[in-house]
């Protein structure tokens, strides 16, 4: 079986969806997540009834928790996507990213690998030997970021999987930390590790504290579209499924011990990427002649900068293409449309997600900023 951290948030449960749908349907998958703000029972709704599917609530730091479950499921694989992940909450409480993606990587680190000590070293030779889980065949993948290599310059190429580390934000700080823990288990203890550093997301069951769903879901409410600073920053987007794609591979033939950087090949000014949102809404929902505004993109609302804003993102897919054959396959335009879509499709999902706690967050995140008013028209 297959044990996956972070199940219920956005990409662990694109992941597990596309691991039961499409490629290891006989497999048994344990999730294991504590369902912060952004874990989400729902996403998994579709997978309830699969009797190869199993939740487990437990947060990552209790330790015996997490080895109990561990021992019990003896998973062939564990993957890694729990995390707290965005900066801007990073920017506002680092603390709690401290303590779930440097402390807890930690910990499922220290439960994996006494977990690991007890397997043994080569194959039995009875008859049930094809499934039995070895030190040779058994893998830790750990999901990270390209944001640990910090900022590029405008012309500078993509990151590759030698580029320096230099985290920038608390966010990428702690990614950057955890993924130096898991790079340490494998060069000290020999532990079988594979890490991924992955350019952003987008796709269905995206928390809309996130740049394209709140784009989707402010503009479906005619409410103001934040941009930060000038939108000229800039990011190289993935849709979530390539993602996905790209992991299982590299779980099935990845070197152990290396890193793997996966991109969407789509680098985008982040005002460029909104205006194409508010053209595709523009065609599929057009706004009626009674509204105070004409397009969606009037709703485009500069306010102030992100502190310690990352100008730019690109990944270089080269590694992964060359050694693996692996491509992003989504283009953004026909991954954008696929993901609107879903938004407007699944009102449900969106109203569980709109709670108290979003709400408070979206308050205290956009009514302290200052709206630059100059660059209403841009
Ligand atoms: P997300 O915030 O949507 O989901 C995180 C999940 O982890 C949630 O289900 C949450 O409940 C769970 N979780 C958080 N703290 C936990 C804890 N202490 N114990 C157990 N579970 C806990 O994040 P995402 O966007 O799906 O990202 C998943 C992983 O991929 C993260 O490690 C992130 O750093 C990485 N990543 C994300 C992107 C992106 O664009 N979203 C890009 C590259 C890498
Ligand atoms: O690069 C990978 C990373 O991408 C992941 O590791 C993170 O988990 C994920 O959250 C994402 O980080 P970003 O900070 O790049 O994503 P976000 O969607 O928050 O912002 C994308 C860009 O849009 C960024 O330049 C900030 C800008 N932005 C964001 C929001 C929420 C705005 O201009 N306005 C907004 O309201």
């Amino acid at each position: 079986m297959i044990l996956i951290t972070g199940g219920a948030g956005f990409i662990g449960s694109n992941f597990v969806l596309h691991l039961l749908n499409d490629e290891v349907a006989s497999e048994r998958i344990v999730v294991l997540d504590s369902l912060t703000y952004a874990g989400n029972i729902n996403n998994l709704v579709s997978v309830f009834k699969n009797t190869n599917f199993e939740f487990q609530k437990c947060d990552i730091n209790d330790i015996d928790n997490v080895k109990k479950i561990i021992i019990k499921n003896k998973p062939r694989a564990i993957i890694h996507f729990a995390a707290e992940s965005h900066v801007d909450r990073s920017i506002k409480g680092p603390s709690k990213f401290i303590e779930t993606n440097i402390n807890g990587t930690f910990n499922l680190l220290v439960s994996s690998y006494e977990y690991f000590l007890t397997l043994s070293e080569v194959t039995s030779s009875n008859k049930d030997s094809k499934n039995q889980i070895t030190k040779k065949n058994f893998r830790f993948l750990h999901v990270s970021t390209d944001e640990v290599y910090g900022s590029l310059e405008p012309k500078e190429a993509g990151f590759s999987e030698n580029h320096p580390y230099k985290p920038n934000s608390p966010y990428a700080a702690s990614k950057a930390s955890s993924d130096f823990l898991v790079r340490a288990w494998n060069k000290t203890y020999n532990f079988p590790t594979l890490i991924t550093n992955c350019s952003n997301n987008y796709g269905p069951y995206q928390f809309p504290e996130k740049l394209i769903p709140l784009v989707i879901l402010n503009a479906l409410n005619k409410k103001e579209i934040p941009i930060y600073g000038d939108g000229m920053q800039i990011r190289d987007w993935i849709y979530v499924e390539d993602h996905c794609k790209a992991i299982s591979l590299i779980l099935r033939e990845g070197i152990v011990g290396q890193t793997y950087n996966i991109g969407g090949n789509c680098e985008i000014k982040n005002l460029e990427l909104v205006k194409k949102i508010c053209s595709i809404l523009d065609d599929l929902l057009p706004i009626n002649n009674k509204s105070n505004i004409k397009k969606y993109d009037d709703l485009i609302q500069f306010v102030d900068d992100r502190l310690g804003h990352d100008m730019r993102y690109a990944i270089d897919n080269s590694k992964l293409q060359k050694t693996l054959g692996w491509e992003p396959k989504e283009t953004l335009l026909s991954g954008l449309k696929k993901t609107i879509q879903w938004y407007i499709d699944n009102s449900e999902w969106i109203k569980s997600v709109n709670n108290d706690s979003y709400k408070k967050w979206i308050a205290e995140q956009y009514n302290t900023y200052t709206k630059d008013e100059k660059k209403r028209s841009p």
